[in-house]
This record gives C-alpha cells, structure tokens and sequence, in this order.
C-alpha cells in the first residue's frame, strides 16, 4: 500500500522483459523511469499567473523502461500508441509551432517533421529542452512507454508525466545530475516553447517534487514550495490519517487534447487582460501583465473596472489563492471536512468564474457532491475533458464509485458505456517521479 502500491512487482518485471525483447539487453541492464499523474486539490487555473497552488500525485501513472543505446539513436515503443519513434539526439530539434512556419528550414526537413508521429513529440521535446539549456547529450536509448490503462487524456496531466519521464531517461542515459526544479524548467520548455502550451509549472512541479501522503505547496510566481505533512492520527486518535482516505477519479470519456483546443490559451490571455487594465490603474505599467502582480487589495478597491468576464477570470484567481491558503491550514491539521469543502468551492469557481468545465464534466462534479463519504470534488487539470477527481472516506469509497457509474450512465450514455467499468477508479498518493534500476519488492 502508499508509495510501494504502484508500480506493482508483477508490472515493473513485465516492463524489464518487454525492454530486454525490443533491445536484445539482459534484463538487468533496464531501467525504469516511474512518473506518476498528478492531481491539484486547490490552486486550479492559477499557476500561469504566478498564483499558490497545491498538488500531489495518484498511485499510477507513466511507466518508461529503457537501455542507454550506446550511440545517438533514440527509438521507443508505445503500448498505448501504434509504430515506433525514432531520431538521433545530434539531430536539431524545432519548436513544434514555429519550424514549420519557418521558411528558412529546407523542404526535406519540414516534411520530415511533419511525418514524425505525434506521441513522439515528447521526446524530442525533452531533448531540445535539455540541449537548447546546453546539456551535453551523446546517448540515445531504447525504450517502452505505457501509460496506466485508460488514464490518458483524463486530466491528470499524462503530458507532463511523458515529458518528465523522457528527461529522466534521457538524463540517466548520459549520466546527467539534474535537480528537481530544473527539470520543472525543463518540462516547462517543452510545454511553452516546444509545443506552444502556454500552461503553467502546477503538473510538472507536482509530478517531480511530491511525497508520499504530503500535499505539496508552490508559490508559482516565486517558484518557493514546500511540503505540508498531515498529522500520523486523525482527531479520534485511532485512525491513520493516510487510511482516512481515498482519492476517487471520475472519467467523462472527453478525450480532446488541450494542445487542440483553444480554450486554455484564451483564459490565460482573458487572465493576462485582467491585470494589465489593474496594473494600469495602479500605475504599474512596467511590470509583466500575471495577476500575481497584482495587489490583492488594489484589485478589492478597482475590479469595478473590468467588464463582466475579465471580472469573473479575476474573482477566480484571487478566491482560489485564498483557499489553497486555507486548504494547506485544513491539510497540516488534518481536517478532512474543511479541506474538501475548500476543494467543492474552488469546483464552483471553475464553473462560475473560470467557466472551463464541459457539460459532462459539471455533471460528474455535481452526481460527485451528493455520493456517499465524499469530502469535496472538483475536475481535474483544465477542466475541458477528462476526468473528476474527489477526496472520499475509505469506508464509502466503493458504494461512492458505483453511485457515480450509475448516475452518470443515466446523463450521459454514450459517453459512460464507452468507458463501462474503468469509469471510476479508486486511487492511494502517490510518490515522486524517479528512476529505478532494481525491483524494491
Ligand atoms: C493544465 C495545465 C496546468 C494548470 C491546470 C489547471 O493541467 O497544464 O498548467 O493550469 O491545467 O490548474
């Protein structure tokens, strides 16, 4: 159970098999880069404005085992996705957005881009990331990539955890000492540069800072963050606070990538208008347009200034700093109740005031509200697609799942038979991403 429930012993040995068939290696020689979804109880929608945020990561995720090559190939199998992809790391890589645009490449080569398989977009990212801030890479790898079954496009930012895991790989094979927080840089190279997402650090600080069973705090404008561990025993002095409970996630069955949908970058540029009009009221033109510099009491005084929208992107930003605030109080003292009442508001306020959840997804969010031993709910990651997640008492967490599966059926039939019994899964936190070489069973 906790941090040792995932990988189990039976997939981290089917990985070392699979990687010793595609490479021709002895097992023993494969590595496995364990890269966990993550989930951001409070603090959604904030981190591109530099606002507090919290996460911590579920026990499944992204699974990477490979081999250094032992020369500049990279090629890597999926479980999830068909063909293989293959480039050598003394190849240049371009921006997605920008190379093809960009006249100067020669025609061979833009249409060499264009025939790379997406799904190998993260590797190649991770390593114009790596190269682009002046790491040596000589060292290709051999690898397969699955990710847990039926959790991609969910929201629990698989994206991040690829990417992670290809850096981690990458590292490793050339024998590369990286910190934490630069591979945040890193993955955030890959996202905003590479791919052109102009998400914030919430998923990868997340993915690459959590423990086990602590909520993890970041100051996005700062990059400060810390880990806030709850106490061993809940009130009654008898229950494990760990024990106490589960983290429930609720598919929709939307799948749309957020690369694709124009949504997310239309926020953060709404968001971005809030606090250049409030920056301007105040004066304080120079500084860069985030509402992280934004007073919090200038915006009390002035947001009569920003028409209807603008308004609400603003009400959201400030409303969810406070309550990440009084999540991590709730957290640190282990008030289950308050914490979850926190994460059911910040919900509301992404449907109110964000305005980013879907239909299908403000369903779940409200069938979530009324299931059994559920503390508080709200979607996961961007909110378009994918899934809900919830903090629920371990007692009620299977009658909570089966009233979710059949009260979504009912809403949303088509959708919820898509996905049948994988609708509702019940999760354990997990750990950080890391990379192991041998079994710890
Ligand atoms: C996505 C983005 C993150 C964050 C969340 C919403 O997961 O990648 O940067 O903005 O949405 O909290």
């Amino acid at each position: 159970m906790g941090e040792y429930s995932w990988p189990t012993e039976s997939q981290f040995k089917a990985m070392k098999e699979k990687v010793s068939e595609l490479s021709g290696r002895g097992t023993e020689e494969v590595r496995v880069v364990v890269s966990p979804y993550r989930i951001c109880p409070l603090g959604a929608h904030i981190d591109h404005q530099g606002g507090n945020v919290s996460a911590m990561t579920v026990n499944r995720g992204i699974l990477l085992g490979f081999v250094p090559s032992g020369n500049p190939e990279v090629l890597v199998h999926s479980k999830q996705f068909a063909g293989e992809v293959k480039f050598r790391v003394d190849e240049a890589q371009h921006p997605k957005g920008i190379a093809l645009k960009n006249s100067k490449i020669h025609a061979s080569e833009s249409s060499q881009i264009k025939k790379y398989s997406s799904w190998g977009n993260y590797a190649r990212g991770a390593l114009y990331a790596l190269q682009s801030r002046g790491n040596h890479i000589s060292q290709g790898f051999i690898g397969y990539i699955c990710g847990s079954e039926g959790m991609d496009s969910s929201g629990l930012s698989s994206s991040a955890a690829v990417g992670v895991a290809y850096l981690l790989a990458l590292e490793s094979a050339n024998n590369l000492m990286i910190s934490p927080t630069e591979n945040i840089e890193y993955d955030r190279v890959i996202e905003n540069e590479y791919l052109g997402l102009k998400n914030g650090i919430l998923d990868q600080s997340a993915i690459l800072l959590s423990s086990y069973g602590c909520l993890t705090y970041m100051d996005c404008k700062t990059k400060e963050h810390c880990l806030i561990h709850p106490p061993k025993l809940l009130k009654d002095n008898k229950t494990e606070f760990q024990k106490a409970y589960k983290i429930l996630l609720a598919f929709s069955g939307l799948r749309q990538a957020l690369t694709t949908n124009p949504g997310y970058n239309y926020r953060v540029a709404e968001c971005q208008e809030a606090a250049r009009i409030l920056l301007e009221a105040s004066g304080n033109v120079e500084v860069e347009p985030r509402l992280c510099n934004v007073d919090p009491e200038f915006y009390e005084a002035h947001k009569s200034k920003l028409e209807h929208d603008l308004a609400k992107r603003a009400e959201h930003y400030f409303s969810e700093n406070m309550r990440v605030r009084k999540g991590l109080e709730a957290w640190a003292s282990g008030n289950l109740e308050e914490f979850g009442k926190l994460i059911s508001a910040s919900g509301l306020s992404s449907i109110k005031n964000y305005e980013c959840g879907s239909e299908p997804l403000i369903q779940l969010y409200e069938i979530l509200l009324k299931a059994p031993g559920v503390f508080g709910t709200r979607f996961s990651g961007a909110g378009f697609r994918g899934c809900c997640l919830a903090f629920v008492d371990t007692d009620h967490a299977e009658k909570a799942a089966s009233f979710v599966r059949k009260e979504y059926l009912k809403l949303q039939p088509d959708l919820a038979n898509h996905i049948e019994e994988k609708a509702v899964l019940i999760c354990e936190a997990g750990d950080c991403a890391h990379v192991r070489k041998y079994t710890t069973h």
